[in-house]
């Protein structure tokens, strides 16, 4: 699908054949009114205006007959006569409407206009925006059609005939032409990270264990054409190196572990310019190990590698569209099975910063695999680490499948997740990283163990972590555990796989 952008002083019934106009319930806002420049409600009426004119009347008969009140995701669609073409007007806030509010809101009205003409075998759509087109709403639109796009078909019969748009358009009476384009363009490499992060959750376990995942990280790097060095340590790399957890929890599985690290230096560095290192859980299939799981809790157990597809997909973004930062990728990749050879409860291992583990419970193995690659970090000197895991059930039970566990001790670094992520259209809430808890991961016979004897299950992963993070580094963990594969939709999202904090952490990287 192509998306364009244009200027023009109203929606044209004539070059689409899906016209969508975001209404909104009310006229202007406050300021707006206080201000005594009330352009608002005059462009969105204005736009209405012209679409029923050129509808013959069409529009304002069917928002009588239906009675159409505008609020947020309520919508309306007007056939009109003797054609193919529809309109749709599509409900948002007023905030949204005038640039203020959450710009997800436009990302679902990108993704709703989208399906709308799938399902309507529209070829090209228009969206139309009354008034002035922010650069944020421009690419919150592309965003959204773009992955209400996405489909995962690589084990199916080729369907004969894809019925998606082949054209979007995204007009508004004002805009600024290179900044809307520009706007597209990040669109784009976002969308495409996020279709990567998709495509490896989405991917079965038999296809995808840990040596396709460093196959992934390797073509990523050539094909960013020397911008990111890649280096990946194997089962032999990593005796040597004394990675014990990460090598326990592989131990049972015929291929890896691994941990693969990416790195990408900016062109050019700034004053502001920061070393980061972002860790991403790689777990390709998680039965559980000898403290199996239960068949209906393994079920989705292939996306245990989401972090690990989020952090692979941010650096294949970066690597496109460019960052002040150098940004290193760690990716501890292992498979969690059951074999003669398989990590037992009660075997004690040793972690790379020289810290020992029981592993009581063989399916807490994020954390293993998480603790080698942040001590690893210690060699890197980062300014900031960020993990992504799939890491607990407790997560889930505690935030459900939209919001992500944020840890963290960092006042900024949390304010600015929380804020980025709303405008991504990510939602994170955060938990403690509770002090009172430590003690519950003493070990009588070793410096920890594995899990707690009770208490908050997300809070103790992340405490555990903490003892694996290089001292004096600023440390966010994100137990993305709940959004990362979803068995629901919306919008913009299918059931499985969701590319979830891709798009918030390529912001965060490139603004
Ligand atoms: N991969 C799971 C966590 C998970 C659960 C992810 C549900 C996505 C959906 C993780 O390795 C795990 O099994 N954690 C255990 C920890 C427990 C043994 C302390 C859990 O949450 O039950
Ligand atoms: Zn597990
Ligand atoms: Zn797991």
């Amino acid at each position: 699908m192509k998306i364009t952008t244009t200027q023009a002083k109203s929606p044209s019934l004539n070059s689409a054949d899906l016209t969508v106009l975001p209404v909104a319930s009310a006229g202007d806002s406050d300021a707006e009114k206080k201000s005594g420049k009330p352009k608002f409600a005059r462009a969105v009426a204005k736009a209405m205006r012209d679409l029923d004119e050129a509808a013959g009347g069409l529009l304002s008969d069917a928002i009588a007959h239906h009675q159409y009140q505008p609020a947020p995701r309520r919508r309306l669609d007007i056939h009109l006569a003797g054609s193919q073409k529809v309109v749709r007007l599509s409900g948002i806030s007023n905030e949204a409407l005038q640039g203020e509010g959450d710009p997800d809101s436009w990302r679902r009205l990108g993704g709703d206009a989208y399906s709308a003409a799938r399902q309507n075998k529209s070829r090209r759509v228009l969206v139309y925006i009354p008034g002035e087109a922010s650069a944020e709403a421009v690419s919150a639109i592309a965003e959204g059609a773009l992955l209400a796009a996405y489909e995962y078909l690589t084990y199916k019969k080729r369907p004969k005939e894809t019925h998606g748009p082949r054209e979007l358009t995204i007009a508004a009476e004002k805009l600024n032409k290179r900044q809307a384009a520009d706007a597209v363009a990040a669109a784009n490499a976002v969308c495409e990270a996020v279709t990567l992060v998709r495509d490896v959750v989405n991917s079965p376990p038999n296809d995808l264990h840990p040596a396709v995942v460093v196959r992934a990280a390797r073509k990523i790097a050539t094909e960013s054409r020397g911008k990111i060095k890649a280096q990946v340590f194997d089962k032999n790399a990593l005796r040597r190196m004394g990675a014990g957890a990460l090598l326990a929890v592989g131990r049972a599985a015929e291929t890896g572990p691994y941990l693969i690290h990416l790195t990408l230096k900016p062109r050019r560095r700034t004053r502001d310019s920061k070393r980061i290192v972002l860790v991403g859980k790689g777990i390709t299939f998680d039965s559980g190990g000898l403290s199996i799981k239960p068949a209906k809790s393994m079920e989705d157990m292939k996306s245990d590698m989401a972090g690990a597809g989020c952090v692979l997909g941010v650096m294949k973004a970066l690597a496109n569209i460019g960052t002040r930062h150098e940004v290193h990728a760690l990716v501890p990749t292992a498979e969690n099975l059951i074999s003669s050879a398989a990590v037992r409860p009660g075997d004690i291992v040793r972690a790379l910063n020289g810290k020992s583990i029981e592993v009581l419970n063989t399916d807490a193995e994020g954390r293993l695999i998480l603790a080698d690659a942040l001590s690893y970090s210690a060699r890197i000197k980062a300014d900031v680490i960020v993990d992504l895991a799939t890491l607990t059930g407790a997560c889930v039970v505690a935030l459900g499948s939209d919001y992500a566990g944020l840890f963290t001790d960092d006042d900024e670094m949390r304010e600015t997740i929380l804020g980025l992520g709303r405008r991504s259209g990510e939602l994170f809430w955060p938990l403690p990283l509770a002090k009172e808890y430590r003690s519950q991961l003493d070990s009588p016979i070793a410096d920890l163990r594995n899990i707690g004897t009770g208490g908050p299950g997300a809070s103790l992963a992340a405490l555990f972590l903490q003892e694996f993070v290089p001292p004096g580094v600023t440390w966010v963990h994100l137990d993305i555990a709940g959004p990362a594969f979803w068995t629901k939709g919306d919008e913009y999202t299918k059931p499985g796989g969701t590319g979830f904090g891709a798009r918030t952490l390529i912001r965060w990287l490139t603004s």
